[in-house]
């Protein structure tokens, strides 16, 4: 069902405006925070709320904040001269991955330009858990007004003493016993997808070339500037106000006992309302579609949905009454991914579809593994061949059983053998399509 948690200031508040923020329960979260100083007790509390990941991998939030507040950053600091003093003397990062690349993903867009200040609530909170002084947003280049509300919002909160030097203590009303130091930087991305894989992000914070780095060493203890880090997808820090101030009750309140919460999907493709809902985790797809996004025009039979973006797989018109919740996804080999939903009526021509999915990829391929830098051009000539460089496929004839196992086996090499997810996802979608009898 559609709800309002995370959403529930947008349209509500001002989003240049601190006071709206705060006359909305905006900041009561940080000084509770602040106040108690129980460093284990909201961490145990995002941990029982059960929160995961929004950007894709879906990761505990609460186990990622702990390990990288256990972890022991190295002494004396390794990062060589150039790294700026202010970085260095941080003993750790906190990052938010605004960069939004997923296709058909636009809910972090909404967050950053409706509800800016609860974002920054959000990394401040994380930051005073995990002592750190220093973090960053790693913005989509294309999101403009969003980059003029944040910097709006970054300005704001260090005037009124919430960023910066002494956090809520020049504030003499605020019943404090302590204060802290952080700030944020804005990095804005230049358009590659895989700036988004939190490692190429470091890289590119950094000001190299965005290559994703082998794992382990995981970012919660060596991550930005060899620093341990927490990086969370913006949607995830939006939760982390709520659920710091309202408890793990009031996250579990939504959703399922294995998928609680809720999560903002964004449908687009054939349907008459597209858009981004914040839905209880749970619902099923069709009520999404049908409900929700208006169903699809008058006379138009639903062909397949794409589900979890690029890296996502397809769904055949059958599957779509699976509840929208990890467990039930899994169950029919999907993945919710950054929660994209992208819907294909009778009028779409698939193969082209899946022409342009392989392109994405060749184009986006960092090229740093072989298994992805000649796994996506190989995909992609295939495909090309069969279409013969057009949106269907060649001719009436079946498509030719060894085309379809080279596609098989280039896509299960790269699954087992690339470096990061781009590459292992690549084949996804496309061999879901072949799998599901989508294209034939
Ligand atoms: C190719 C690729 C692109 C990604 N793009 C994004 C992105 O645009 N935004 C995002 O939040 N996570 C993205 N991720 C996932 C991040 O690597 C990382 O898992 C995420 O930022 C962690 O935040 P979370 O735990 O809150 O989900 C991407 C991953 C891959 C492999
Ligand atoms: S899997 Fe692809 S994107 Fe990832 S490191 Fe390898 S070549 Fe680069």
């Amino acid at each position: 069902m559609q709800v309002t948690f995370v959403t529930s200031n947008l349209g509500q508040v001002d989003p240049a405006s601190i006071d709206d923020y705060i006359a909305r329960g905006g900041y009561r979260a940080l000084e509770r925070v602040c106040a108690a100083q129980d460093y284990a007790q909201f961490t145990e509390e995002l941990k029982t709320a059960g929160l995961v990941g929004r950007g894709g991998a879906a990761f505990p939030t609460g186990l990622k904040r702990e390990m990288a507040i256990r972890a022991e950053p190295e002494h004396p600091y390794p990062a060589p001269e150039s790294v700026p003093e202010r970085y260095r003397l941080s003993s750790s990062f906190i990052v938010c991955n605004a960069d939004e690349s997923e296709t058909g993903t636009f809910k972090d867009r909404l967050l950053l330009e409706g509800d800016p200040f609860r974002i920054v609530e959000g990394m401040t909170i994380t930051a005073f858990l995990a002592c750190a002084t220093v973090g960053f947003i790693y913005l989509r280049g294309e999101y403009l007004l969003a980059y003029e509300r944040l910097s709006h919002a970054l300005r704001v909160a260090r005037a009124r003493g919430f960023l910066g030097k002494s956090i809520l203590r020049d504030d003499s009303s605020a019943p404090l016993t302590t204060s802290f130091e952080f700030d944020i930087e804005i990095r804005r991305g230049a358009g590659a997808y895989i700036c988004g894989e939190e490692t190429a992000l470091f890289e590119s914070i950094e000001g190299k070339r965005g290559e994703p780095r082998a794992k382990p060493p995981f970012p919660t203890d060596k991550g930005l500037f060899q620093r341990p880090t927490i990086i969370n997808n913006v949607e995830t820090f939006a939760n982390i106000p709520l659920i710091t101030l309202e408890g793990a009750a009031a996250h579990r309140r939504f959703g399922t006992e294995k998928s609680p919460g809720t999560r903002i999907v964004c449908v687009s493709g054939h349907v008459r309302k597209p858009g981004a809902f914040e839905i209880e985790m749970g619902t099923p797809l069709r009520y999404v579609i049908e409900e929700l996004a208006g169903g699809l025009k008058p006379g138009r039979k639903l062909q397949a949905v794409l589900i979890g973006g690029a890296a996502g797989v397809f769904l055949r018109p059958d599957e779509i009454d699976v509840p929208l919740a990890f467990e039930s996804l899994s169950s029919i080999g999907a993945t919710f991914g950054s929660g994209a939903i992208i819907v294909f009526d009778d009028t779409a021509r698939l193969w082209g579809v899946l022409k342009r999915l392989a392109r994405f990829f060749r184009d986006e391929s960092c090229g740093k593994c072989f298994p992805c830098q000649i796994g996506t051009q190989r995909q992609f000539e295939i495909l090309e061949r069969i279409t013969g460089g057009k949106s269907r496929k060649l001719d009436e004839s079946a498509v030719s059983e060894v085309e379809l196992q080279i596609l098989r086996d280039t896509g299960a090499v790269m699954k087992d053998a690339s470096l990061c997810g781009l590459g292992q996802t690549a084949s996804s979608a496309i061999l879901s399509a072949f799998e599901k009898n989508l294209v034939t």
